[in-house]
């Protein structure tokens, strides 16, 4: 008889537990399907102004109609973007804190801070991709090289008085200079910035010799003519500014820089929850609107196929095997 009500409670506990599992199961189906209920947090790692501020802006705007409630841009700063990207990873994955990283916190970071407080592919849900971002090689309005083969001789001549502007240790702007900068083999002094909002302030003061920069960043201040402009390092002119020569055709095809802005959500976040996002990111992606904003400002629109979670999370791991021996490289 004992075994026989050892067996049933037994039995009867199996039943409960998995009456459990499926009621958290329906609770998450429950939650997502009513998601979101309030106001979404959006961290951007880098000051008011500068790119990663204004693609998330512009997307994240279209983002709210769709979701109905508020997106509110949270920017924190310091550290190259990895304050904010280790606060978002920590942050509750009911999908009401999420964070626009890009090439810089969610791939170059990882061979440059060896203690860094996460992983890009272990400690986040891929949400969008939202744009590619070429870079251009920027410098003061009054810098004396005319273009950019007169650039390289002054760099490689004056590099010890040179100050290039950047995003802080990590950041896209500071990563790719130092790409140029070890294409080039000059080591001119940093100038970090809480982003290249005010690094672009700084260039625009001629305070900062030169900075290399996302395009959407740039071509306000090209196009108003407070800067200089020498080119851009992608294989392809961009037709923002179709008189900007790409590095290949200006003497440097060595230098080749294109980053990307993207969601991304803690590690856990729900998929029907990651769904929802990613839809109403794809639904901005194909705005009229949003689709011309980002475009004047030269941003490269990801393709549908590029525009999935399952393809941001193979771009994040490509990056990082690009970026890493090309950092470590560079830092010899
Ligand atoms: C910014 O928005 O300020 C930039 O993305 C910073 C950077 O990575 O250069």
């Amino acid at each position: 008889m004992k075994l026989f009500s050892r067996t049933l409670a037994t039995a009867g506990l199996a039943a409960l537990a998995g009456l459990g599992a499926i009621s958290v199961a329906a609770q998450a189906q429950a939650q997502a399907q009513d998601y979101p209920t309030r106001a979404i947090t959006m961290i951007v790692p880098f000051a008011a102004g500068g790119p990663t501020d204004v693609i998330a802006r512009i997307v994240t705007g279209h983002m709210a109609q769709t979701l109905g409630q508020s997106i509110i841009i949270e920017n924190v700063v310091g550290a190259g973007g990895t304050t904010a990207t280790t606060r978002a990873a920590r942050a509750a994955n009911d999908g009401y804190t999420l964070i626009t990283g890009h090439m810089g916190t969610h791939a170059a970071s990882v061979p440059l801070y060896p203690k860094l407080a996460y992983h890009p592919e272990k400690d986040f849900e891929p949400v969008a991709l939202l744009a590619g971002t070429p870079i251009l090689i920027l410098a003061r309005k009054d810098f004396a090289p005319k273009d950019l083969k007169e650039f390289i001789t002054y760099v490689k001549a004056n590099t010890a008085k040179l100050n290039a502007a950047h995003a802080g240790i990590g950041s896209v702007s500071h990563v790719s200079c130092e790409l140029l900068n070890s294409v080039l083999d000059i080591k001119p002094t940093g100038v970090p910035f809480n982003g290249t909002g005010p690094a672009m302030n700084a260039l625009v003061g001629g305070q900062v010799d030169y900075m290399c920069d996302q395009i959407v960043n740039a071509v306000p201040q090209i196009n108003g003519g407070t800067i200089k402009s020498y080119a851009i390092a992608t294989p392809e002119r961009n037709p923002s500014l179709p008189d900007l020569p790409t590095t290949a055709e200006a003497g440097l095809p060595a230098f080749q820089a294109q980053a990307w802005n993207a969601i991304f959500a803690p590690k856990g976040t729900s998929p029907a929850i990651v769904a929802k996002l990613n839809a109403a990111a794809v639904k901005a992606l194909d705005d009229e609107n949003v689709r011309k904003r980002l475009l004047e400002l030269g941003s490269v629109i990801p393709k549908p196929a590029e525009r999935t979670p399952e393809a941001l999370a193979a771009l994040v791991k490509s990056e990082i095997a690009k970026w890493t021996p090309v950092l470590k490289q560079a830092s010899n």
